[in-house]
């Protein structure tokens, strides 16, 4: 039996062992089948992810994070569903942050720990100095998938209130890895992107992915496109 299967037989026995609720710092969730998929991206939910346009139901390493508002209430803050995807035997982050060279970010990590299998942190991240330190920020609902060094994970932040200027719901959103430390610490931050500030309520804010289309749509978006084009050299030529 290779190590992938002992790891898969682990998972499944983990499943059998009802979820406890976190302490503030820690919950442990009951692996579910999440999928997340890239379904939606720029239309429904707000997509991020590294490297660009990849698939997280494919075969290749892809970070990715996607974002929807529920409740939208400003200025009371709103309540965001996310479902996080990456590749890593430890954790996987999503940040959320004002700014990312000033004050604080709020970091959500889904990670593994191989006699666990999967716990979620919410944290705080010094954006000077990138050092961490766990929170109690309250989240619900959460599920979660481990596959070998495959994690999914979905969880639900209610009243996320951003203090910018512009909108209570812009932030600047990072994805990240990094290792679990002595059991179920969480190893330093390795940021590996960081979007412009996006409007968290509006699923194109993010340039890149209404522009890249999903399977799905991509042949209609492409002749659209492809219109657009024309209609400009059209007007160009006249
Ligand atoms: C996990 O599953 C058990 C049994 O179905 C349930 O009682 C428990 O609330 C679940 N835990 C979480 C964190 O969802
Ligand atoms: C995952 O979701 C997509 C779209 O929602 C669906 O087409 C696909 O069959 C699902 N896959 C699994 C394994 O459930
Ligand atoms: C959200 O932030 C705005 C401005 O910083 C503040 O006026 C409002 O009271 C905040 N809402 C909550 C629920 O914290
Ligand atoms: C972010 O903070 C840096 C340093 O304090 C500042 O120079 C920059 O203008 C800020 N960016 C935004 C978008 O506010
Ligand atoms: C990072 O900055 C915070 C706040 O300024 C400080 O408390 C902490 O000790 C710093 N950590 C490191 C490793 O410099
Ligand atoms: C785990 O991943 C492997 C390799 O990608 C795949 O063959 C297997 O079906 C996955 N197992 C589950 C339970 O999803
Ligand atoms: C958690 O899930 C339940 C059932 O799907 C839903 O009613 C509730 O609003 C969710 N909680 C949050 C904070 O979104
Ligand atoms: C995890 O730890 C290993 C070995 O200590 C190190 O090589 C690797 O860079 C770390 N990964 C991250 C993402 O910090
Ligand atoms: C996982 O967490 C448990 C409980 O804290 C700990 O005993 C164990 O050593 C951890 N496993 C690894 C591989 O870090």
């Amino acid at each position: 039996m290779d190590r992938g299967l002992l790891f898969v037989v682990t998972m499944v026995m983990g499943c059998l062992a009802p979820g406890v609720s976190g302490n503030g710092h820690l919950t442990f969730a009951n692996n579910t089948k999440v999928n997340i998929t890239r379904t939606g991206c720029g239309l429904k939910k707000l997509c991020v992810e590294t490297p660009e346009q990849c698939d997280p139901t494919g075969k290749t390493s892809c970070l990715f994070a996607s974002i929807v508002t529920t409740a939208p209430s400003p200025p009371n803050g709103v309540d965001l569903l996310v479902e996080l995807r990456g590749d890593s035997s430890g954790y996987i982050a999503l940040g959320l942050t004002a700014n990312e060279t000033e004050g604080t970010s709020m970091v959500f990590i889904c990670a593994q720990n191989s006699s666990v299998s999967f716990f979620f942190r919410s944290a705080q991240r010094n954006n000077l100095n990138n050092t961490i330190s766990l929170t109690q920020r309250i989240v619900k609902n959460i599920t979660s998938s481990v596959n070998g060094t495959v994690i999914q994970c979905e969880f639900n932040v209610p009243a996320v209130n951003a203090t910018t200027r512009t909108s209570h719901i812009t932030f600047v959103t990072f994805l990240a890895v990094g290792n679990v430390t002595n059991g179920m610490g969480i190893g330093d931050i390795n940021i590996r992107l960081t979007s412009k500030l996006l409007n968290l309520a509006q699923p194109n804010s993010n340039v890149a992915t209404t522009t890249a289309p999903t399977t799905a749509g991509s042949s209609a978006l492409t002749s659209q496109a492809v219109l657009v084009l024309l209609s400009v050299l059209t007007y160009h030529l006249s």
